[in-house]
């Protein structure tokens, strides 16, 4: 991509990250611009390791206007940028950033994504009876770890590497209850689980294969909700159907965390619709 080739008027947009192949964003962005008409673009930076801070300084002094970041770069970022949201400090890692002349904020909406997900295919959080489940303790998890121990509910996190699990139950002590246990452990706390969210990238498509919920344990009373979005049924959600569960697709946060973004960028509503529609025709 050759940014010099870009029309100076056009408001620059892009997913920052490596390796970004199966990228969804473009797609889904460059659908909302269009619906409503505005002069934005939506460009793929796929950048090593080695290159990153360059590229990063290079996209900067040409005035981007907004940014997601995306593996393995959610981190690092945070010591390029001006201001952090204050949520997301406590989450610890950005996938968003505003640039407001020159001024650069970073935001995570991973949280808002899931959250959003959830209540609009009517999780109501004052209405959850039992626990919540998230398998996995790595970024995406630790940001909807926090956002939903804010709103109140009880989480118990399994993770293969039982340390991380417990790492981030410390940070959630201060904000509400939840407990670490062992993947292994799952089938003895299933019965107080209403809700189980997958926040690792198993059932992923290239990654690793199969689910980390035996179906034995999935019940027609469970909301099961995956954030993996590449398959859109994943091995996880397709047993969970099958066992009669209600079942939440990960297109639904990667769209809801998709309108966040934009709505921080264009100061205009999302037409979420349009945006779900674009990522839905990619994946099938
Ligand atoms: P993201 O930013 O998408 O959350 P991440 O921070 O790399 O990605 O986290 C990946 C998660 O998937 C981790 O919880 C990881 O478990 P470990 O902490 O043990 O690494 C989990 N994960 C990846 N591959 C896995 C596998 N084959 N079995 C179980 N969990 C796996």
């Amino acid at each position: 991509m050759n940014l010099a080739e870009l029309n100076t008027e056009t408001k620059l947009c892009g997913v920052i990250g490596y390796p970004l192949g199966h990228s969804l964003s473009p797609i889904m962005h460059k659908s909302a611009f269009n619906k409503l008409g505005l002069d934005y673009d939506y460009l793929i930076f796929e950048v090593h390791e080695q290159e990153f801070s360059s590229a990063f300084e290079d996209l900067k002094s040409k005035g981007f206007r907004g940014l997601n970041v995306t593996m393995p770069y959610k981190l690092e970022i945070m010591e390029y940028l001006d201001n952090i949201e204050a949520s997301t400090r406590d989450i610890g890692a950005v996938n968003t950033i505003v640039n407001d002349d020159g001024v650069l904020t970073g935001y995570n909406t991973d949280g808002f994504g899931a959250l959003e997900a959830l209540r609009s295919n009517g999780v109501d959080f004052k209405n959850l009876k039992g626990k919540i489940l998230i398998m996995g303790a790595g970024g995406a998890a630790r940001a909807i770890a926090i956002t939903l121990t804010k709103l109140g509910a009880e989480i118990i996190i399994a993770n293969r590497t039982f340390q991380s699990g417990e790492t981030l139950v410390n940070t959630l002590k201060n904000i509400g209850t939840s407990e670490a246990i062992k993947i292994a452990e799952i089938s003895e706390n299933i019965d107080e689980v209403e809700l189980v969210i997958n926040c690792t990238s198993v059932g992923m498509h290239g990654g690793p294969e199969g689910s980390l919920l035996p179906e034995e344990l999935i019940r027609n009373d469970m909301i099961v909700f995956d954030i993996v979005y590449s398959p859109k049924n994943t091995p996880l959600l397709t047993v969970a159907e099958k066992c009669g569960a209600k079942v939440i697709y990960g297109y639904e946060m990667l769209v809801h965390q998709g309108a966040r973004a934009f709505e921080l960028w264009t100061g205009e509503t999302a037409p979420l619709e349009v945006m779900r529609q674009a990522v839905l025709g990619e994946l099938g």
